[in-house]
């Protein structure tokens, strides 16, 4: 297992960019971290699209966001969305989370939303490339999180959705999937597993 998140986005960096989505036990090169297949996925879409603009909703201290920045040569835009200033930890993750857009020499826009992504994503008014979605758990508002970002996202972007799996009941899957079937006319499932744990699934828009 790697010691901290630099060494495990390193080893996300280091699998080959041009491998499809499609995830294998073998690519995971570490037992238990955060969001790993999620993680994977982001790599894998940012690397293969090459977006210009990512909106991020759950930053935390920007492990996926470090990946999408990694993978993204093209990368303009970015709008990041968690609650960042509700306590001191928040606050501490959020300075974690700039400091992987500094590393990286990031010079292009940034802008931080704080606050709930149900109230704060519908005031969005640009789209964007590619956008994850790793706020919330409930079933509720991982839904609102979809149905918002949804006339968000340019025709040919995607949308990846993390923790599909995350519980025994597969709640977020089911979300994924009623969402996939309610707007089947905007969006194809590029990917979806609920095997490798947590579970992750990828959305592209069509129309
Ligand atoms: C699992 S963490 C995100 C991890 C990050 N995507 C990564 O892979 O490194 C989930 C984040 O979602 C945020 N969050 C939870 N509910 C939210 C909501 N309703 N609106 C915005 N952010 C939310 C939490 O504060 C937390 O930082």
């Amino acid at each position: 297992m790697f010691a901290d998140m630099a060494d495990e986005i390193a080893a996300i960096g280091a699998q080959d960019p041009r491998a499809p989505i499609h995830l294998h036990r073998a690519d995971l090169p570490f037992k238990k971290l955060d969001s790993p297949w999620y993680r994977i996925a982001l790599r894998r879409v940012a690397a293969a699209a090459q977006p210009r603009s990512y909106l991020e909703i759950g930053v935390k201290e920007g492990g996926s966001l470090a990946v999408v920045l990694d993978a993204s040569a093209a990368l303009e835009r970015i709008t990041l969305c968690d609650f960042f200033t509700v306590n001191e930890k928040k606050r501490g993750h959020r300075d974690v989370a700039a400091a992987q857009l500094t590393s990286r020499g990031f010079a292009g826009q940034v802008t931080w939303i704080d606050g709930s992504s149900t109230v704060t994503v519908p005031t969005i008014i640009e789209s964007f490339d590619l956008v994850g979605v790793d706020g919330s758990h409930r079933r509720a508002i991982c839904a609102a999180d979809l149905r918002n970002v949804l006339p968000r996202v340019t025709v040919g972007g995607h949308i990846v959705v993390d923790d599909l799996s995350l519980y025994e009941d597969h709640r977020l899957a089911q979300v994924f999937d009623e969402f996939a079937a309610e707007f089947a006319d905007q969006v194809s499932v590029v990917y979806r597993t609920t095997e490798a744990w947590p579970g992750v699934g990828v959305l592209r828009r069509n129309a």
